[in-house]
C-alpha cells in the first residue's frame, strides 16, 4: 500500500539540444554535429549507432563534460532556460562503461542499504554478498552491472545517463535491468542510454532513439515506434525477421547499401525532413534527394514532435556549457555525515580501512 513515506516527489529535467557541435581545435575534426532534438522526463531513449559514431561523446557532451581540445558550439536547455547543465548536476545521474562498484564491499553496502533499489534490480538473493575484486570472485558480471546500475539509481536522479549498461548482458538480464529503469521513468525520470545490438524484445522496450551516424550526425531521433515508417518513407524498408536497429547500423556501417540513398546522405535527408539548415559544406550530398519523400509535417507526433523545436529555443539562448552555481534544488548530506553513516554501518577491518575508507571518501566526494 502506497503511504506518504514511500511517495517520492523529484524535480523533472527536460534537456533540449540544439546544434550542438563538437570539434577538435587540432584538426577541425567533427565528434558531434548539428544534433539537434529533446529527451523528455518519463521516457527511456536509446542512444545508438555504429562503433566510433560518437555516442559516449554525446552523453558526455550532455553532462557537460567535454574533452580539452574540443569547442563547443549550439545549445543545452534545461527546463526550456539557458543554464549550464553543470548546475544540476546534483541530479543527474551517470553511469559510466567501466565499473565504479567497491568489490570489497557487499552488494547492499554499495548500494546503501536502499531496499527498494535491491529489490528493483533483482538483487536480493545476492544482497549480503561481497561484490568481489580481480583477486576474490564475488557476485557475477550481470548482477555486477546491475549494481553499478543501481550505485545512480540510489541517488534519486532526475535525469539518468548510462554508457553500455546492457554490454556483456544476456538478453533476459537485460531486460530485468531495462524493467527497473523503466520503473524509475515511471517516477519521471528522464533516461538515456547507449547501447549495442539489442534484441528485438529489448529495443521495443525504449521510447525514443538517437541514431548516430559516423562524424556524430543524426540519423534518426524520434520515437521507436515512428522509426520503420521514417525510413520506409525515405525509401529504406526494414526486411522480414530483422532487428529494425541491426539493419539500420549495417547501412549507416556501409555494410548493407540500400538503392535510394548513401549512408553519408542519411543526416542530410533527417535535417531536409526536419527542415533544419544543411551545413555548406554537406550541401552537395543533397543531389538526388530533391524531392522530398518524407516531410514530418505528415506525421503528427512522431519525428515530428521536433519540428517545433526551434521556435521553442529562446532567441538569446547560447551555448550552455559553462561552470555555474547549482540551481538542482537538492540538498545533499555533507561528506562527513555521509562518512558518518557509512562508519555506523561497517566495521572495518584494518586493510579496508586504509584501502576501502579512502575510495569509499573519493565516491563520496565525487557524488557530493
Ligand atoms: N578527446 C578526444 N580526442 C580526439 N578524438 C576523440 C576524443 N574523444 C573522442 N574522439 C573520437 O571521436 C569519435 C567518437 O568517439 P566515441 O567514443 O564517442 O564513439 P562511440 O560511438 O561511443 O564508439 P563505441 O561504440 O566504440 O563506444 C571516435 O573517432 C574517437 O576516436
Ligand atoms: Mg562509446
Amino acid at each position: 500500500m502506497a503511504t506518504n513515506s514511500n511517495i517520492r516527489t523529484r524535480p523533472m529535467i527536460e534537456i533540449h539540444f540544439k546544434d550542438l557541435t563538437l570539434t577538435l581545435k587540432k584538426n577541425n575534426k567533427h565528434l558531434l554535429r548539428c544534433v539537434t532534438g529533446k529527451l523528455s522526463p518519463g521516457r527511456v531513449s536509446a542512444v545508438m549507432g555504429p562503433s566510433g559514431a560518437g555516442k559516449t561523446t554525446f552523453l558526455s557532451a550532455l553532462t557537460g563534460k567535454t574533452a580539452a581540445g574540443c569547442a563547443v558550439t549550439g545549445q543545452i536547455l534545461v527546463n526550456g532556460k539557458n543554464e549550464p547543465i553543470q548546475a544540476y548536476r546534483k541530479i543527474i545521474g551517470y553511469v559510466p562503461q567501466d565499473d565504479i562498484v567497491h568489490g570489497n564491499l557487499t552488494v547492499e553496502e554499495n548500494l546503501r542499504f536502499s531496499a527498494r533499489v535491491i529489490e528493483s534490480l533483482g538483487l536480493q538473493p545476492v544482497r549480503d554478498s561481497l561484490v568481489g575484486t580481480v583477486e576474490k570472485r564475488g557476485i557475477s558480471g550481470g548482477q555486477r552491472k546491475r549494481v553499478n546500475v543501481g550505485l545512480e539509481m540510489v541517488m534519486e536522479p532526475s535525469l539518468l545517463i548510462l554508457d553500455e549498461p546492457t554490454t556483456g548482458l544476456d538478453s533476459s538480464s537485460s531486460q530485468l535491468l531495462l524493467r527497473a529503469l523503466r520503473r524509475e521513468a515511471l517516477e519521471g525520470v528522464n533516461i538515456c542510454m547507449v547501447l549495442h545490438q539489442p534484441s528485438y524484445a529489448l529495443f521495443k522496450m525504449f521510447d525514443d532513439l538517437i541514431l548516430l551516424a559516423k562524424g556524430g550526425l543524426i540519423a534518426y531521433l524520434g520515437p521507436v515506434k515512428k522509426l520503420e515508417e521514417y525510413f520506409s518513407s525515405i525509401g529504406i524498408d526494414i526486411p522480414d525477421r530483422v532487428n529494425p536497429p541491426d539493419h539500420l547500423i549495417d547501412i549507416l556501417e556501409g555494410i548493407d547499401k540500400p538503392a535510394s540513398i548513401t549512408r553519408e546522405q542519411l543526416p542530410v535527408r533527417w535535417m531536409l525532413y526536419n527542415g533544419y539548415p544543411i551545413p555548406v559544406d554537406m550541401l552537395d550530398l543533397t543531389e538526388g534527394l530533391a524531392t522530398p519523400y518524407g516531410s514530418n509535417s505528415n506525421t503528427s507526433d512522431g519525428a515530428s514532435s521536433e519540428q517545433s523545436f526551434s521556435s521553442d529555443m529562446p532567441d538569446d539562448s547560447k551555448s550552455s556549457v559553462l561552470k555555474s552555481k547549482d540551481l538542482s534544488n537538492r540538498k545533499t548530506p555533507g561528506i562527513f555525515r555521509q562518512y558518518r553513516y557509512f562508519l555506523g554501518r561497517y566495521k572495518p577491518t584494518p586493510v579496508f580501512l586504509s584501502y576501502e575508507y579512502l575510495s569509499c571518501i573519493r565516491h563520496l566526494v565525487v557524488k557530493g
